[in-house]
């Protein structure tokens, strides 16, 4: 006899609780505990399969332990080869090493084994409504079909016709175009059976939120019919060797619906971020099991769908024009350099209540500078609140960004800019030191090959690239007298 227990389980961070509250004990984020019952003792056979069955084995086969110099890379689905897609932005998000001689072709679509999905994989894009999810996603499905990879493209939202009418204005419906595969369902047993029915190198589900199944009593969208439907395609990508892709929206809290339930279960968490009244979209890997964390994915939003933008490093500090409170600086995102925009606004505030905002800056990176900035250079802030974004969402992390941002802090306090064709580059250290940073070669060469004719930087013995001058600072004080 089947015996149930309620849990409430938290939409936001992911926690279980055993009764119901107004606010979640872990995360304190309101209203967000939901009622999940889960089975115990003799549940149907089907309500656990997704976690009861072991994975990447058949129900019938026992798992058996085995030398792992017995275990080949060719004996895993796909040979061990990877599944480019040839959106080389979305690959290189995706992960693995990139093939020299693909990148010389002229067809490098045609290319695989290198760059992209990993057969037998799961994989969670988020993002929010509008941002391009469907759009990226359908134009990757399209090259993998004409690569001549079978793809099923599941739409939980739109109709078949939308999804054609969609596919057109990509381009994506060219005459000859048959491996790819569309299903409007939102029935998750329906959309099991037609995978294995055509069997595709890779099923995108979009979205994931839409997705039921039948047999649960709660509605679309809630943790348990997230966590259930989540683990049966997960199951279904080990046991397949397929790949697959799930979508999912953001809730408002700005966070993947169910986040920590989903990435726990995935393998790769991609995050598609971008400002709707910009037309550049970035890539990200939250979460990478088969690759690094580090690298983005650069596009461009036109009228025909996403357009990749190989040669993004200027992108963000294209329109830099030299004013007080605005430094670029040479960021390194994974195996490239970009040159990001940092802008700061200083304004009066009242003591002990001063507000320090940040956009895509470390908040508690800004509150070391800001100590730093009083401490060492003389500045009085304490009254003032500071706002600091760095321009067009990158995030910027790195400690290599810490002089412009403390550039552009004491510009925006003094009114004084650096003049058109400066960057700066340093860390800094709590004694207004300015220190080194990683590869300061190739964050100099992009810098000179993107125009910037100076640069501030701590002391190397690194050499300027042509047209390029270093002007090497010790320490904040010096690197302050470069405003004017
Ligand atoms: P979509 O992929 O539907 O977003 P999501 O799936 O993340 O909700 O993208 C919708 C937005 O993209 C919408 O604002 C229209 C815009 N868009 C273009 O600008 N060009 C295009 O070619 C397409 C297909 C969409
Ligand atoms: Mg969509």
């Amino acid at each position: 006899m089947a015996k149930s227990t309620t849990q409430f389980v938290c939409r936001s961070c992911g926690s279980i609780q055993a009764r119901w509250m107004g606010k979640c004990p872990d995360c304190g984020v309101w209203d967000a505990l939901e009622e999940h019952r889960t089975a115990t003792g003799g549940a149907s056979k089907d309500t656990q399969r997704g976690s009861a069955q072991p994975i990447g084995n058949d129900a019938s086969s026992t798992p058996q332990a085995m030398q792992i110099s017995l275990v080949t890379a060719d004996s895993s689905p796909g040979g061990g080869l990877r599944l480019g897609t040839g959106i080389g932005e979305l690959d290189r998000v995706l992960g693995g090493s990139p093939d020299p001689e693909a990148e010389k072709s002229e067809h490098p679509q045609s290319f695989r084994g290198f760059r992209g999905f990993v057969p037998g994989s799961a994989v969670l894009i988020g993002g929010d409504p509008g941002v391009g999810k469907s759009t990226l996603m359908l134009q990757a499905a399209d090259r993998l079909a004409r690569a001549g990879s079978r793809v099923l493209y599941v739409s939980s939202e739109e109709s078949a016709h939308q999804l054609r009418l969609r596919a057109q204005r990509l381009g994506a419906d060219a005459p000859g175009q048959d491996g790819l595969y569309v299903l409007a369902d939102t029935n998750l047993a329906r959309i099991i059976e037609q995978t294995r029915r055509v069997d595709p190198a890779v099923v995108v589900i979009d979205s994931i939120q839409m997705i039921y199944k039948g047999d649960l009593p709660a509605a679309p969208g809630t943790v348990t019919q997230l966590r259930a439907c989540c683990l049966e395609l997960v199951y279904l990508a080990k046991s397949t060797g397929c790949v697959v892709v799930m979508v999912g929206h953001v809730t408002k809290e700005g966070r993947l619906a169910g986040p920590r339930l989903l990435e726990h279960m995935v393998d790769t968490v991609l995050y598609f971020e971008g400002d709707r009244y910009h037309s550049h979209r970035i890539v990200r890997a939250i979460k990478n099991r088969f690759g690094t964390t580090l690298e983005v994915g650069l596009f461009e939003m036109g009228d025909s769908g996403l357009r990749e933008v190989a040669d993004g490093s200027g992108l963000l500090a294209k329109e830099h024009r030299a004013m007080a409170g605005s430094v670029v600086c040479p960021v390194l995102q994974g195996s490239r350099c970009l040159l990001v925009e940092v802008q700061a606004l200083t304004a009066t505030g009242f003591l002990g209540a001063a507000k320090r905002k940040t956009s895509g800056v470390d908040p508690s990176r800004l509150a070391m500078l800001i100590a730093v900035l009083e401490k060492r250079a003389g500045l009085r802030l304490a009254d003032q609140d500071v706002f600091v974004s760095s321009v067009g969402g990158m995030r910027v992390v790195e400690p290599a960004a810490d002089l412009a941002l403390a550039l552009a802090i004491t510009g925006a306090h003094y009114n004084k800019k650096l003049e058109q064709g400066v960057c700066a580059i340093g860390e800094i250290g709590l004694g207004g030191e300015i220190r080194h940073v990683q590869q300061p070669a190739q964050r100099l060469a992009e810098a000179a090959r993107l125009g910037f004719t100076r640069v501030l930087c701590p002391p190397t013995n690194v050499k300027a690239p042509a047209g390029c001058q270093l002007l090497p600072v010790r320490d904040l004080d010096l690197a302050v007298q470069a405003l004017g």
